[in-house]
């Protein structure tokens, strides 16, 4: 398929690598929610120290992968016992083609298309990550979207034995998210496969992971295995933790704040300065492509 969107974000635009793996040790030395303790957070940063988080609100703030765990370090360490190899990818309810789909097969025989895609993407702080991958309507396209489909819902792998976080029910697994259907077509929606001109490491969702540049990262479900078309909107993992919290959309949004912090603006990190404060632009910079898909919509109500 053609590439529906071109990239307006260059190299240089791109969070220095190094910064980008070492992001959440950097950020752990910032401390607090929406990072607000920013004096103690700078001097920490400056003594290289690390605050170690423990409420609710650092665990939430710093999720990562937690199939491996709630700790920081955790995906890191446990993430790469996860079998990655072979990889398969159901794909069921409403399409033509059901079925299993193998991901070598999906990225060898059907001809589907990967580039770089430069996003901006924010949590309570902001960088430019290179992902490789495709649109996800390209995959969509394979199994055959049958016309009263209205969403999709995704889930990833749940496999306790190489997974310790499983054995917790801090969140109801498997890890699930879901889309709009226009939303998942949209040509900014892709499946990644890779990171920095590398495959994806285990930890950022090997092999395939979803990314929405719009929306907030727990929204970009990693290493999935199963996706189905539905008429109705789909359970997602936070949501059913704190629905007061996490609503369904989840799009980057300065005017409608967490109950619990401030979502108006967000550290710059990288290029030196890495805690430089920013207004959080609506749809994270997105607004121009994707803010039709909400018109008419009160998205106080639907965060
Ligand atoms: N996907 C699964 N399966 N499990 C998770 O815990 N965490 C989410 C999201 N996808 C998560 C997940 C959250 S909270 C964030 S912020 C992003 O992954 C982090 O992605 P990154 O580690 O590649 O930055």
């Amino acid at each position: 398929m053609a590439h529906r969107w071109q990239n307006d974000l260059t190299d240089r635009d791109v969070t220095p690598e190094g910064v980008f793996w070492n992001r959440r040790r950097l950020l752990a030395g910032l401390g607090g929610v929406g990072l607000g303790a920013i004096g103690a957070g700078n001097a920490a940063l400056a003594e290289g120290a690390e605050l170690e988080p423990n409420t609710w609100e650092d665990v939430t703030s710093y999720c990562n992968f937690y199939e491996f765990g709630t700790g920081k370090t955790d995906p890191a360490t446990y993430a790469g016992q996860m079998t990655t190899s072979p990889w398969q990818v159901e794909i069921d309810g409403l399409v033509d083609r059901p079925g299993v789909y193998d991901f070598d097969q999906i990225m060898s025989e059907m001809s589907i298309e990967e580039r770089i895609y430069r996003f901006r993407c924010v949590e309570a702080w902001s960088m430019v990550v290179p992902w490789q991958g495709f649109e996800l309507a390209d995959l969509l396209a394979l199994a055959g979207v049958q016309s009263e489909a209205r969403y999709v819902a995704f889930e990833t792998l749940l496999r306790p034995e190489e997974m310790p976080g499983t054995r917790y029910g801090v969140l109801d697994w498997p890890y699930r998210e879901g889309l709009r259907l226009d939303e998942a077509l949209h040509p900014l929606t892709i499946m990644a496969t890779g990171i920095f001109g590398k495959p994806l490491p285990n930890q950022n969702g090997a092999p395939l992971r979803l990314v929405v540049p719009w929306k907030y990262g727990f929204k970009s479900i990693k290493s999935v295995v199963k996706i189905t078309l539905t008429d109705q909107e789909p359970a997602t993992s936070w949501n059913m933790a704190n629905a007061r919290e996490y609503g369904f959309y989840s799009n980057v949004n300065p005017e409608v704040d967490h109950p619990r912090w401030s979502q108006a603006s967000e550290r710059r990190i990288g290029g030196g300065l890495f805690t430089r404060r920013q207004p959080t632009l609506m749809f994270n910079g997105y607004e121009a492509e994707v803010a039709a898909l909400y018109d008419g919509m009160d998205l106080s109500k639907d965060f």
